[in-house]
């Protein structure tokens, strides 16, 4: 391409409309990335000079995050989304349907530029797929005859927006709610009761509801609070004087493979998750908030942006929030750009200050040390929307729910081979089989709780609980039928996590893919017994040793798997008694003769399973 004045005008435009900041480096390439369908070198050049920052540092942003490319895209830039659940509704087939139709390979871009096909991660859609997104817009319920129609749409070059609205129809499919979706606050209701009773008081609800953060690793929340109002000490433990910038920040990137209720919060509870961060706002005394957005649900930007202009509208943000001199407070929709890791809070914050997203070193903690150095909460959509409900409603009412160790209820997003996937919302303390009975899920093979780093379980399992001190989760709830391959299911995630490693550290970066090439091998019937003694180890290698906590659960599910259906790897090994060509004992021999030893101690005795 060559370069024009005209385009170097459009990337100045973009770097502009972003204020010229280097923490906005990912939204410019974003909007550059939209333009121009990748970020060539010239705009590359352009944004390092503007922004004042090593070309080298655009390089790399662009490198890390799967929505931007170096490479020319498609003018309709088409990915599928690769999760298990998808599969299993026959996306791979979908894929070999779609690529002769447009006469493009997965992974390429057509010789006349005008599409691209591929694959990504879930695209949060998991309950109405196979899904996929066209220039980041959701696709949802895919087959054969829709593709019929997107293909004659791409070969007549219709733009996106003029296609039909159906394609992109997302329900928010709930099937079950309970005491949250039950109960949406009025807008403005929990805000008004904190200015009327005083942010003192509201900690105290928050404090007294023991809630427990919804994004899956169950933090206090009133305790995160507390350390972030409190800042920063000195040697001596006292506050540092003149620390008093604080942040408060939404994650919604929700990227864990089968969660989707933060989308069904965003898309009909907008209000209510802005009014819970404003009231975290109130608290800790931050002046500004940012929405964490997935790069893959761009579609529901609009309609957040206009939810937060009605906000401000109305005094619900801004300056002196409902009168209350002081009170100000506003929040920014900071997109993502494909990268699952990104959800781990201190990696979302090295994105929301515009780098890659590469996990830091704790502590310090984001409450101490998080945006631009400063103390920083980081909370889930979920855990946001529960903390309006409290200051409304109060918090013995939401304590009142839940078991003694977990308050409250959970959305879970179900999904797989069941009648009814969808949201479903269960006051904690519920079990794997009252769920599964609820979703008309039959004949159930096993259920993966809490996504791919959490747990698979089996039928043995199923009186379990939902609960921090039994099944934690995040919200992933998929169903798997005796139909389905467990290994199927181990190699999908393991194939994830190795291509979501950020590579930071060796054991994940090294280890994910050894790990992914140990499966295979066993799926495709070329291992032997102690192939799987050597993945175990290299499993529990991965997950003691990783430094973040993608890392240290990506062999979950070999692990898990290992312990719960040992029959179903036993099934695919080569030889289940092959022994290796190499015998230790036996080279020993020599030396045994020599010594004249033939003592137990003289022997070797090799690990076998
Ligand atoms: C690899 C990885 C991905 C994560 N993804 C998310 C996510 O998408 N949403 C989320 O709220 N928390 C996610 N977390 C957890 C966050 O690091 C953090 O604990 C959470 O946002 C805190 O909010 P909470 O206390 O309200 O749960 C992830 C953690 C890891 C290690
Ligand atoms: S564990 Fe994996 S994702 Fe986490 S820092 Fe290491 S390489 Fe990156």
């Amino acid at each position: 391409m060559t370069w024009s004045e005209t385009e170097q005008d459009k990337i100045l435009g973009f770097v502009r409309k972003h204020d010229s900041k280097p923490t906005q480096l990912l939204q410019i390439l974003r909007d550059v990335q939209e333009e121009f369908h990748c970020v060539p070198t010239d705009a590359r050049e352009n944004i390092a000079n503007e922004l004042k920052i090593p070309r080298t540092q655009v390089q790399e942003v662009i490198e890390f995050y799967s929505l931007l490319s170096l490479e020319q895209q498609g003018r309709f830039h088409i990915l599928l989304s690769d999760s298990i659940t998808d599969q299993m509704m026959g996306s791979r087939k979908l894929m070999d349907y779609f690529s002769a139709k447009l006469g493009v390979e997965p992974g390429q871009t057509r010789a006349d530029g005008r599409v691209s096909l591929g694959f990504t991660s879930c695209t949060g859609l998991c309950d109405q797929g196979p899904a996929g997104l066209v220039n980041g817009h959701w696709l949802s319920r895919l087959n054969g005859d829709r593709i019929d129609s997107i293909a004659e749409l791409v070969e007549r070059d219709v733009p996106v927006e003029n296609w039909p609205e159906e394609f992109f129809k997302i329900e928010d499919n709930i099937q079950y709610p309970g005491l949250l979706l039950e109960n949406p606050i009025e807008v403005g209701a929990a805000l008004r009761q904190a200015v009327r009773n005083g942010f003192d008081e509201i900690f105290e609800e928050i404090n007294r509801s023991g809630l427990r953060g919804r994004g899956g690793a169950g933090f206090e929340t009133a305790w995160k609070w507390r350390y972030c109002a409190e800042g920063p000490e000195d040697l001596n433990g006292l506050p540092i004087a003149g620390q008093h910038e604080r942040y408060v920040i939404c994650n919604a990137d929700e990227g864990e493979p089968g969660t989707f209720k933060d989308r069904i919060l965003l898309n009909s509870h907008a209000h209510q998750v802005f009014e819970g961060m404003t009231v975290c706002a109130g608290v800790v005394g931050a002046k500004q908030g940012f929405l964490y957005l997935r790069g893959e649900y761009l579609h529901l930007r609009p309609q957040l942006e206009a939810v937060l202009a009605d906000r401000r509208r109305k005094n619900l943000l801004g300056d002196s929030i409902l009168g209350r001199q002081g009170f100000d407070f506003d929040i920014e929709i900071y997109m993502g750009a494909g990268a699952y890791v990104c959800g781990e809070e201190s990696a979302l914050i090295e994105s929301l200050e515009g780098k890659r997203g590469i996990p830091r070193i704790r502590p310090p903690y984001p409450v101490v040390s998080g945006y631009l150095g400063k103390p920083t909460v980081v909370n889930n959509v979920e855990t946001f929307a529960c903390v309006a409900a409290i200051a409304l409603y109060g918090g013995a009412w939401f304590a009142t729910h839940g078991t003694e160790k977990s308050k409250g209820s959970k959305i879970i997003s179900v999904s797989g081979n069941c009648e009814r996937p969808g949201i479903y919302e269960y006051d904690f303390g519920v079990t794997i089989a009252e769920i599964l009975l609820d979703c008309g899920a039959e004949n159930t093979l096993a259920v993966q709780v809490g996504g791919p780093s959490g747990s698979i379980i089996s039928g043995r399992e199923y009186h379990r609980q939902l609960a921090f001190e039994d099944l934690a989760t995040g919200g992933s709830f998929m169903v798997f039928d005796k139909s389905c391959d467990i290994l199927d299911i181990v190699r999908n995630f393991t194939h994830f996590f190795a291509h979501e490693s950020c590579g930071f550290c060796t054991p994940c970066r090294v280890g994910t893919t050894l790990l992914k090439n140990e499966v295979d091998k066993i799926c495709e019937g070329h291992s032997a017994a102690l192939d799987l003694v050597g993945m175990a180890s290299l499993a529990r290698f991965i997950k003691t040793t990783s430094h973040c906590g993608l890392g240290q659960s990506a062999a979950n599910p070999v692990l898990s798997t290992l312990s719960h259906f040992p029959d179903a790897y036993k099934a695919r090994l080569k030889d289940v008694s092959f022994e290796p060509g190499f015998d230790l004992d036996e080279s020993l021999e020599t030396a045994r003769r020599m010594s004249a030893r033939d003592d137990a101690m003289a022997h070797l005795e090799q690990e076998g399973i």
